[in-house]
C-alpha cells in the first residue's frame, strides 16, 4: 500500500480527488490533512469516511509541528490546501500569502527531510495572468494579478526550487476554472444557483464578459492523477478544460436550469484587478494520455442540478456567521 497525504482535501477539489482515487485504485491509503477553515467541511467526505483506507487529521500546513508526523508517515504528498478565493485575498492578502506561500514552504521542508517520493503542488492557470488571445503554455512567463494568484505563483516557484536545490521530486499542476459538486458557495456556480433558489439577485462583476476555461472537477482530478503517475520530477502540467466561456454564459445556463429569468441579474462594480481571459494549452498532458471525459453542456447542467438537490449542504455553509459577514461586507462595496 502506498501512503498518500492529501492536504486541503476537506475543500472542493481535494475532496473530489480523494473520492476519485479511492474509487480508481485499491493500493492507496489516503490521509486527509486539513485545517477546516471556513472552506473545509468534513461533510464533503461523508461518503468515504468509513473506508478503511481513509484517515483524517486536523492540522495547519503553516505549522511545522502539525505537518511533521503526517509527512513522515507518507510516501507521496499532494498539496491542495490554499486560501482559494480571489475576493478574500483582496480583502486580506496577508492571510492568503501565509497559507499559499509559507504553508507550501513548511510542507516542502518536511517533505525533503522525509524523502517523499512525489510532492505535487496544485497550482492554477491564474499564475499566467490574463491573456488577450492564444493559449498559455507551461513555458510562458508568469504574471499574476491578484494576491491569490501571486501567492499561488510564490508557492509553486518555491516548490520547484526545492526540486532544483534539494532534489525533492516536485510536480506542479496548473488547473483551469473548475466546476462540480461540493464547491464553496461563495464561488460563481454555487453562489448563483443558491441565490437563484433563494430569489436573490445574481451579482455579476462588470459586463460579465470575463472568459474562463471551464474544467469539470473529475477531469481536474484525472489530470492530477496523470501528472502524479506519468509526470517527470520538476515538471509543470497545464490541466485545461479546452472550453472558454464568458461568465455571463454560465449565468444564463444557471437561470435556465433553475427556471428563473434574467431580471435576477444585477451588474455590480467589477472586482479590482479582475483578469479578463484565461486559456490553457493542455497539449502536454493530453500527449501523455490524459483525456477529459465530461461534456461541458451536460456536466454544467448536472452540476447546477446537484446544488438544487443539495440545498441542506450549501445552506448550512452559506448561513454561517463568518460567510455571511464576509459576503455582506464585500458586496456592500461593489454597488
Ligand atoms: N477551484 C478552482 O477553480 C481551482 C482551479 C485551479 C487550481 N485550484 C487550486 O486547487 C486547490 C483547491 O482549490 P479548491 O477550490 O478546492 O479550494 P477550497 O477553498 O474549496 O479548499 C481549500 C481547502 O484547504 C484547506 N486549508 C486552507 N488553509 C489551510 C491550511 N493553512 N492548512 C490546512 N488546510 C488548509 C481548507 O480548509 C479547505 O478544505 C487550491 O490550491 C487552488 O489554488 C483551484
Amino acid at each position: 500500500m502506498k501512503k498518500l497525504l492529501v492536504t486541503g482535501a476537506a475543500g472542493f477539489i481535494g475532496s473530489n480527488f480523494v473520492r476519485y482515487m479511492l474509487d480508481k485504485y485499491d493500493d492507496y491509503e489516503i490521509t486527509v490533512f486539513d485545517a477546516l477553515t471556513y472552506a473545509g467541511h468534513l461533510e464533503n467526505l461523508e461518503d468515504v469516511k468509513d473506508d478503511p483506507r481513509f484517515k483524517f487529521i486536523k492540522g495547519d500546513i503553516r505549522k511545522a509541528e502539525d505537518v511533521e508526523e503526517p509527512v513522515k508517515n507518507s510516501d507521496i504528498v499532494i498539496n491542495f490546501a490554499a486560501e482559494s478565493h480571489v475576493d478574500r485575498s483582496i480583502a486580506d492578502a496577508e492571510n492568503t500569502m501565509n497559507t499559499n506561500v509559507m504553508g507550501v514552504l513548511t510542507l516542502c521542508e518536511a517533505a525533503r527531510r522525509h524523502d517523499i517520493e512525489r510532492f505535487v503542488q496544485i497550482s492554477t492557470d491564474e499564475v499566467y495572468g490574463d491573456i488577450d488571445e492564444g493559449f498559455s503554455k507551461e513555458t510562458d512567463p508568469l504574471s499574476p494579478n491578484s494576491p491569490y494568484s501571486a501567492g499561488k505563483t510564490g508557492g509553486e516557484l518555491l516548490a520547484r526550487s526545492y526540486y532544483r536545490t534539494y532534489g525533492l521530486p516536485v510536480i506542479v499542476t496548473r488547473g483551469s476554472n473548475t466546476y462540480g459538486p461540493y464547491q464553496q458557495p461563495e464561488k460563481l456556480v454555487p453562489l448563483f444557483v443558491s441565490n437563484a433558489m433563494e430569489g436573490k439577485s445574481l451579482p455579476v462583476y462588470g459586463d460579465g464578459m470575463q472568459i474562463r476555461d471551464w474544467l469539470h472537477v473529475m477531469d481536474h482530478c484525472s489530470g492530477v492523477d496523470c501528472a502524479l503517475h506519468k509526470g517527470e520530477p520538476g515538471g509543470i502540467y497545464n490541466i485545461g478544460g479546452g472550453n472558454q466561456r464568458p461568465n455571463i454564459e454560465i449565468i444564463k445556463i444557471i437561470l435556465e436550469v433553475t427556471g428563473k429569468d434574467e431580471s435576477l441579474i444585477k451588474h455590480v462594480a467589477d472586482r479590482p484587478g479582475h483578469d479578463r481571459r484565461y486559456a490553457l494549452d493542455a497539449s502536454k498532458l493530453l500527449g501523455m494520455g490524459w483525456q477529459r471525459t465530461h461534456d461541458f453542456e451536460t456536466a454544467m447542467r448536472d452540476t447546477v442540478r446537484w446544488y438544487m438537490d443539495n440545498t441542506a449542504w450549501w445552506k448550512k455553509i452559506k448561513e454561517s456567521e463568518e460567510n455571511k459577514e464576509f459576503a455582506d461586507k464585500w458586496y456592500a462595496n461593489r454597488k
